[in-house]
């Protein structure tokens, strides 16, 4: 999967450097859930184990060649976020020199563009801490819409008390594209109601 600057693909071993670098960074792994990576050998062992499966993808800038970031999603099952039976959990950040400039965006269109293309999955559920409105952001002008429910879940790294957002993006494959952002927004609607 690709776009002009950016192209998604799978973690190799000679990412580790990389990823320690970004991974490293203290504003961006707590901001997910997960501490920052204290080593080199801490980046490849995440490669061969969390990132090694076919729906975790590097982000790759096209220009440098380099991983400046990581994009998939995984079954939620087992995860406290209340998902939706098959439903999978979406996750994502950014190496954070590459902020605001859509690159997050741009990634997640194309993950649910081929999730559309190659999958019948009917919905992505997606959470983040209210505190980080940056990637709250990044799914709402990808179509999510928060279901109304604010949760928490004091598994993750920092996580403890801290309130998370929980957001849904439906598909309506029977219906036309510029029809099913207005059928997310029916449903929040619906969510809000007491
Ligand atoms: C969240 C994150 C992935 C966003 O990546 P990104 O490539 O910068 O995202 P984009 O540039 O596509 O979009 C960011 C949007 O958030 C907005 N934004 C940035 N800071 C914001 C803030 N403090 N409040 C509200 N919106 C904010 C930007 O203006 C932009 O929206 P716009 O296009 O309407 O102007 C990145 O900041 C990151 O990796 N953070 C740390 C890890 C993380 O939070 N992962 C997600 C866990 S749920």
């Amino acid at each position: 999967m690709q776009t002009e600057r950016i192209l998604l693909r799978p973690w190799r071993d000679d990412d580790a450097e990389t990823l320690f670098k970004y991974a490293s960074d203290p504003d961006v792994g707590p901001r997910a859930g997960w501490p920052p990576h204290s080593s080199v050998e801490m980046s490849l062992e995440v490669i061969r184990t969390v990132f090694n499966n076919a729906t975790t993808w590097a982000i790759e800038l096209k220009a440098t060649g380099e991983a400046i970031g990581c994009i998939g999603y995984l079954p939620a099952k087992g995860c406290p976020i209340p998902a939706r039976e098959g439903e999978p959990l979406v996750g994502y950040w950014i190496a954070k020199p590459y902020w605001n400039q859509g690159i997050c965006t741009e990634a997640l269109r194309l993950v649910i563009d081929h999730i559309r293309k190659t999958t019948d999955i009917k919905s992505l559920i997606c959470g983040h801490f209210v505190d980080n409105p940056a990637s709250g952001r990044v799914m709402e002008k990808c179509g999510f819409v928060a279901t109304g429910e604010t949760y928490f879940d004091d598994t993750q790294y920092q996580s403890k008390g801290k309130p998370i957002r929980v957001l849904r993006l439906v598909f309506f494959p029977h219906l036309p594209i510029w029809k099913r952002f207005s059928q997310n927004e029916a449903a929040f609607r619906q969510a809000q109601r007491p």
